[in-house]
């Protein structure tokens, strides 16, 4: 025990590194920078090589991490053998595109969410994987922050009795994305780009769905950003074994965020129930005689979620998330998201954008067989 352990916030060291580790090269260097600096929490994950069209990105990631290999490149990335595993970070639509290059390279890949956003993508990563044997891991950062892990250890110990309804939300005014990233209002939608995360997270609890009923709205602010289409979801979903799911997504609103974090998931269970927030960190439970409990372990944990920062960026989960992975991969076990998974989501957040669209329901199931995928995941 050091002078370090007893000061709040040094409870949990970066670990030193493994015997063994994956060399992770980073496609997409603004988010993707976030992982670069991320990996110094890895024991079992190192970075190797950065890639970004963009010479200012480049720049910037050299600055902090001037050891490693960088290129503009895509293909200079992928003939590098220390490169196991790429992680991709590019604007959505990219996604599908480079993540067959890096499998038919022979790489493994991590690849942020959402995992793809057309059909023709999700037919095709599918098959790319199956083809090649190469494994993925879906980047979906919020299962792998603090509470939402500690929800799920508490959930897997049985203490929530047999969930009946998961609700979640993501709500996150989107002006300054619009500028930065124009690609957001331009080439996709908000069924994949804010719901990826509370859909993961109802499905991660639900399992597979089998019918989904959305309605959806183009906010003032979308509107003012010539969005495409809707930037306010609301969505209920319904299990394949009956059990029920809300999720909600805002992407043009005034946000509340003492009364309403970015992200929550509240669980319904026969025994308890619970709620996991982000971005600040806390976990709220039914305690064995019904007392309410919070956990917060903002202060404890800010050094390895958000750099020292109160509030920044995904660094701590996007390194759990890439520990996960590298173990996976070393001990050759399974590591969820995985891509079937991935493309079993895929599946619902499309469904969403169908029925807010075209208006009633929409069942799952034709959308899994169209693009390859048939049954539980
Ligand atoms: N919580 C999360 O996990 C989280 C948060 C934010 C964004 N994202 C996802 O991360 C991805 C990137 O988002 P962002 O905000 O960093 O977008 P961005 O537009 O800021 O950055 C994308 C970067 O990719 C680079 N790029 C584009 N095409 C490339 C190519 N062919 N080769 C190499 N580089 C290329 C661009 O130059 C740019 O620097 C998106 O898919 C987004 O949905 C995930």
């Amino acid at each position: 025990m050091g002078f370090l352990d007893e000061i709040p916030g040094h409870r949990r060291p970066f670990p030193p590194p493994a015997e063994k580790q994956v060399g992770v090269g980073v496609v997409g260097l603004h988010e993707g920078r976030t992982l670069l600096i991320g990996l110094e929490r890895c024991s079992r994950a190192r970075a190797v090589a950065g890639c970004d069209l963009d010479p200012a990105k480049l720049e910037a990631s050299r600055k902090e991490r001037p050891d490693l290999f960088y290129t503009s490149d895509l293909n200079q990335l992928l003939a590098r053998p220390e490169v196991e595993v790429v992680a991709i970070y590019t604007p959505d639509a990219e996604h599908g595109e480079h993540i067959v290059r890096a499998f038919e390279a022979g790489k493994d890949v991590i690849c942020t969410k959402p995992l793809v956003s057309s059909m023709a993508d999700a037919a095709a990563v599918l098959a790319a994987g199956r083809r090649t044997g190469r494994r993925l891991l879906v980047g979906q950062s919020t299962r792998f922050f603090e509470p939402f892990q500690r929800q799920r250890a508490a959930f897997e110990r049985g203490d929530l009795g047999r969930l009946e309804l998961a609700d979640a939300h993501y709500m996150h005014r989107m002006d300054w994305y619009y500028r930065k990233s124009p690609w957001a209002a331009r080439d996709t939608d908000w069924a994949f780009l804010g719901l990826s995360h509370p859909i993961d997270l109802v499905r991660w609890y639900l399992g597979s769905v089998e019918e989904v009923h959305a309605f959806g709205l183009c906010s003032h602010l979308g509107q003012d950003f010539g969005l495409q289409g809707v930037d306010i979801y609301t969505v209920n979903l319904r299990a394949v074994d009956g059990r029920l799911g809300r999720v909600l997504g805002h992407y043009g609103l005034e946000e509340l965020p003492s009364a309403r974090n970015a992200i929550e998931l509240m669980l319904y269970g026969s025994r308890g129930s619970s709620q996991a927030q982000y971005h600040d960190m806390r976990y709220r439970y039914t305690a064995a005689d019904g007392s309410e409990i919070c956990e917060d372990s903002l202060y404890a944990l800010r050094h390895w979620h958000f750099n020292s920062e109160v509030h920044g960026m995904h660094y701590g989960e996007f390194a759990n998330y890439t520990e996960a992975f590298a173990t996976a991969l070393l001990e050759g076990k399974p590591c969820s998201p995985s891509l079937e998974e991935g493309v079993e989501s895929f599946c619902v957040m499309e469904a969403v954008r169908r029925s807010a669209k075209e208006g009633g329901p929409i069942s799952v199931s034709p959308l899994l067989e169209e693009v390859g995928l048939k049954g539980d995941s």
